[in-house]
This record gives structure tokens, sequence and C-alpha cells, in this order.
């Protein structure tokens, strides 16, 4: 997904949320003005001399591992010492890519609890020349997204100790330079209204844009009401999808899961998080039915988890849900722009989205089982 939320700036919004994409004036066809080759072979040489400059001296690099991330994420091998994780900037000129870096410094600062810190990836070096960010790599740890693949999926006792971390982060006193700075408020991830201006209609992407346009209209009333909710009254992560989510895989480290990927984080309201953990629980099994039906399981632990920490009454949850339906909807315009079409799975998420924005009693309910809302 394409994250441009400052807050100021509805028109950035739009286009993110409605699928509208404009290209780069920059870029002209037929140039190479994304992306220089060198960052698409990584030379484990260069950047061992990069890192060094940076300060951080663990000797020659002898092997870097590309992640699938939308920059260039690397994974940098050492002769002696442990591997570490270097992020490029977006070339999304849209994307303040200062904003994971800021906002760990501030979260080391700020979290005292020993969870919540145990739960944050340990920021090395970062801001030179070139915008890298360097991170310690969590030794042994797999995504939930991969872990939700293998059979058997995430395990219960991850599930249970993500949501603590979520309430942990959410039950954190905002440091005043986040309460009143008003760059860490991110956009509230609805505009204000969903109308498409000729020009933005010509700009939709992919082949059955107009369906998706239409349905995200047909819920117009109730996204512009889910907007007025907004509460931005918290650090929140914004993006905690299963890919953004580490866990321990081998179970015996002191803390099991680490939230990564905080280029998006803020002061902004809790339940679009949680909304954002089940909207994927959800996407997931859209995507592969023959998943054994273990989903109101698994969000009625992490939410057993985040009651564990913060405070969260029937209504939140309810307010959860719905921007869980934002998120149904969301995933459709990301097949839509990876694919080119909806296909049977983004149709089906945005017919889900809807009848959540429309009934999230009821669908909390069906999806997630009597247990979530009680
Ligand atoms: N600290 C880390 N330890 C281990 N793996 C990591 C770490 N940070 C990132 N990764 C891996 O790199 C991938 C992309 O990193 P991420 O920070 O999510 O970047 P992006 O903003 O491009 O999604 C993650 O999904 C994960 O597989
Ligand atoms: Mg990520």
């Amino acid at each position: 997904m394409t994250a441009s939320l400052k807050a100021e700036d509805e028109s950035s919004l739009r286009c993110w949320i409605m699928g509208v994409r404009y290209p780069p004036a920059d870029i002209l066809p037929g140039t190479d003005a994304v992306v220089g080759s060198a960052e698409d072979e990584i030379d484990p040489v260069l950047l061992g001399e990069r890192l060094r400059a940076m300060g951080v001296d663990r000797g020659p690099v002898l092997r870097t591992h590309r992640y699938m991330a939308r920059r260039p994420v690397v994974r940098a091998e050492f002769a002696g010492g442990a591997p570490l994780i270097v992020k490029w900037p977006h070339y999304d000129a849209d994307l303040n890519s200062d904003n994971e870096r800021r906002t760990l410094e501030m979260l080391d600062s700020a979290a005292e609890d020993p969870t919540l810190r145990g739960a944050l990836p340990r920021l090395l070096g970062g801001g030179d020349a070139d915008g890298l960010t360097v991170i310690e790599a969590v030794p042994g740890a797999e995504t939930m997204a991969e872990a939700s693949r293998r059979a058997g999926g995430v395990d219960g006792v991850h599930l249970l100790h993500f949501g603590a971390v979520l309430g942990l982060l959410h039950g954190l006193p905002v440091p005043g330079e986040v309460r009143d700075d008003p760059g860490w408020r991110p956009h509230v991830p609805i505009p204000n209204g969903l109308h498409l201006t000729p020009d933005e209609y010509a700009h939709g992407c992919g082949l059955d844009f107009d369906h998706y346009a239409a349905s995200l209209q047909a819920v117009e009333r109730e996204l512009l009401e889910l907007r007025s909710t907004w509460n931005a009254c918290a650090v929140v992560h914004f993006d905690p999808s299963p890919d953004n989510v580490l866990l321990d895989a081998a179970g015996a480290a002191e803390h099991p899961v680490t939230l990564i990927d905080w280029e998006m984080a803020g002061l902004g309201d809790p339940a679009y998080d949680l909304g954002h953990v089940l909207g994927h629980m959800v996407s997931g099994h859209l995507r592969d039915m023959s998943a054994p039906a273990s989903r109101p399981a698994r969000a009625a632990r992490v939410v057993q988890g985040y009651r564990l920490t913060r405070d969260l009454p029937a209504g939140e949850v309810v307010r959860a849900v719905r921007f869980c339906g934002l998120i149904q909807l969301l995933s459709a315009l990301f097949r839509l722009e990876r694919i080119g079409s909806l296909g049977e799975v983004g149709r089906l998420s945005l017919r889900v989205g809807q009848r959540i924005l429309r009934d999230p009693e009821a669908m909390a309910d069906t999806l997630f089982g009597p247990g979530l809302l009680r």
C-alpha cells in the first residue's frame, strides 16, 4: 500500500484511498529514473563501506539478502557480528522516510514498559546523505505472514503477546513532542468525500477501477460516519500488517514478538490499528478459503491479549471492526494495483467490506464469533 498520509494533504489521501495514480512528474517514459541499478544488485563491499561511514562497523559484509519490500530492504551478514537490516528510502517523493527513525527514537525515550521495549526493533543508525536506516536484525524471526502460511498457522501465545504489545503501545502516555507537533498526525485514512473529479476518474488504476470506485461510493455514508469518529489519542503503528510483525520461530526468545516498519506511525486512532489487524485476518481467509476456519479464535486471542494491557470497551471493538471493513476495501484496491483487475477475491473483498461497514455487529459475529464483542 502506498502511504501518503500527512495530515494536511487531503489530495494525496484521495489518491491513496481512491486508487487514483498520477505518474511522478520527473519520470519520463523510457528512462530509468526510479531506482539505480546499484540498489538492485547491492554490492556487499560498498555496503560495508557505507555502514562504516555511518559508524556501524561490524567488519566486511559477507553476504546480502534482499527482502520482498516496496523499496530495497536488505539483510547484511558479517563474518563476526550479528546481521543488520538496511533500509533504503522510498523513491516515492510523497513519503517521509525519516518517520521510522524519528518514531523509533521517540519510543526509545518514551516507552518504559519492558514488554513494549522488547517488541521494538533496535535502531543503530541512519539519516546519512543517502537516507539509509540501519536496524538490528531480529535473530531467528519469521514474519506473521510467513507463520500464517505454515500448517497450524500462528500460535495462540504469539497472538496473545502481539495483542498485549499493541495495547501497551496504545496505552503509552502521549509525549508532549508528539501531541503538540502536527507533523506527528497522519491523516484520517478516509477522504472527506468520495466523488471523483473527471481528472481523478481518468487516472484511476486498473481495469476494474469503475467497479472499485462505485463500491466505495456505495458506502460513502458509512465511511464518512466512521471518519467523524476518528479519535487521535494514542501513538499508533498505522500499518500492523502480518508482514510487519516478526515472531520468534523457535519459541525460546525473551521477546516473542517484534513490531517493525514504523514509517507510518504517529498520533492516531487505536481502533484503526486493531481494525488493521482484524482486516488482514479476514483478507488472508478470503485469499485462501481452504485454510482451517481458525480465524475467530485468532482474532479473539489478539483482543484478549490487548485487554491484558489496555482497557477496550465493546464500542471500541465495534469501531475496530468497521475499520476492518475499510481494510477489506483497501485490500481490493491493492489487488487492482498489483494485478490490474479485481478478480474474484477482489470483488469478494469489496462485498465483505461493504457488509462490515453497513452492519459491523452482525458481521463481527459472523466473521470472528460472538465472543469478540462481549
Ligand atoms: N529488524 C528486522 N529483523 C529481521 N527482519 C526484518 C527486520 N526488519 C525488516 N525485516 C524484514 O524485511 C521486510 C521488509 O522490511 P519493512 O521494515 O517491513 O520494510 P517496508 O517498509 O518496505 O515494508 C520485513 O517484512 C521483514 O521480512
Ligand atoms: Mg513492511
